[in-house]
């Protein structure tokens, strides 16, 4: 199995499936997900996540497959918690597998998983991977019930959603009260998770500035970033997006570090 890379920066994961649905969207071979990640571990990243649907829609199961056999970065295979993506987790045995709500109908995962309603149901599927050596991770909001939810259920890590926060300062601002609020919750839930001994992620809707932003909020050690890394690399290339995203988590993070920021 891969093993993370020691460092006290901040992580970047890229996010490669959209690169599948460009490939998807003809049918063919390419362009192939698995050299994008190729291309991504070059260019300096952290880690490789996809997200295996249950439709299929972009990554495929071979993809997986590949994934892990040819990539030396640590795959973080997103799934939904099902009984189908439990056995595909358990044969690839990737670095780790993050629990992500699923709907069909969705254009992407658009809320994070209500752990607090299901504690019995995901101890025990957590607890599964987690003695296969696979470390779990659980997408939900930035909600203290959530995060409470996530410790009782013996989750080591937690990736807040961002959505929310890109959303209002995509709409509104960066200095706008619906993001300061967001930005807020954000950091409470981070400190909260940190504070119960949770690792903390970030991720989705993430840009230049909105991952720099966050990444002023110390507790978030790894950034799991996709749709605007893959359509801004049409216009830099996919090597310099994964390096000014880096760059940005940097300054984001040496900016608060140095007490420059909130
Ligand atoms: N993290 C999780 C759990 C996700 O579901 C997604 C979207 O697939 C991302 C991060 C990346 O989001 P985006 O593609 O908006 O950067």
């Amino acid at each position: 199995m891969n093993s993370v890379k020691a460092s006290g920066k901040p992580r970047l994961g890229v996010n490669i499936d959209h690169v599948a649905t460009l490939r998807n969207a003809r049918g063919g071979l390419h362009p192939d997900p698995v050299d994008a990640a190729r291309v991504v571990e070059k260019s300096g990243a952290d880690g490789i996540t996809a997200h295996l649907r249950e439709d299929r829609r972009h990554i495929r199961d071979r993809d997986i497959t590949r994934l892990s056999e040819e990539i030396q970065l640590p795959l973080n295979f997103e799934m939904a918690a099902t009984r189908e993506m439990l056995e595909i987790a358990l044969e690839v045995s990737p670095h780790a597998c993050c629990l992500v709500p699923e709907k069909r109908e969705e254009v992407t995962t658009e809320g994070g998983l209500d752990v607090a309603s299901q504690i019995l149901q995901l101890k025990d599927y957590i607890s599964t991977l987690s003695q296969a050596g696979i470390r779990v991770s659980l997408f939900i909001d930035p909600e203290a019930l959530q995060v409470k939810a996530a410790a009782e259920v013996k989750a080591p890590v937690v990736e807040l959603h961002t959505g929310a926060y890109c959303e209002a300062v995509f709409s509104e601002g960066f200095e706008s009260t619906a993001s300061k609020r967001e930005f807020e919750r954000l950091r409470t839930s981070a400190d909260l998770a940190a504070g119960l001994g949770l690792e903390c992620h970030a991720g989705h809707g993430l840009n230049f500035d909105t991952a720099k932003a966050v990444a002023g909020i110390v507790p978030f050690v790894e950034f799991n970033i996709g749709h605007f890394l893959i359509g801004q690399s049409v216009f830099d290339g996919l090597p310099s997006v994964v390096q000014k995203m880096h760059v940005a988590l940097e300054e984001g993070r040496h900016i608060v570090l140095a007490g420059g920021g909130s």
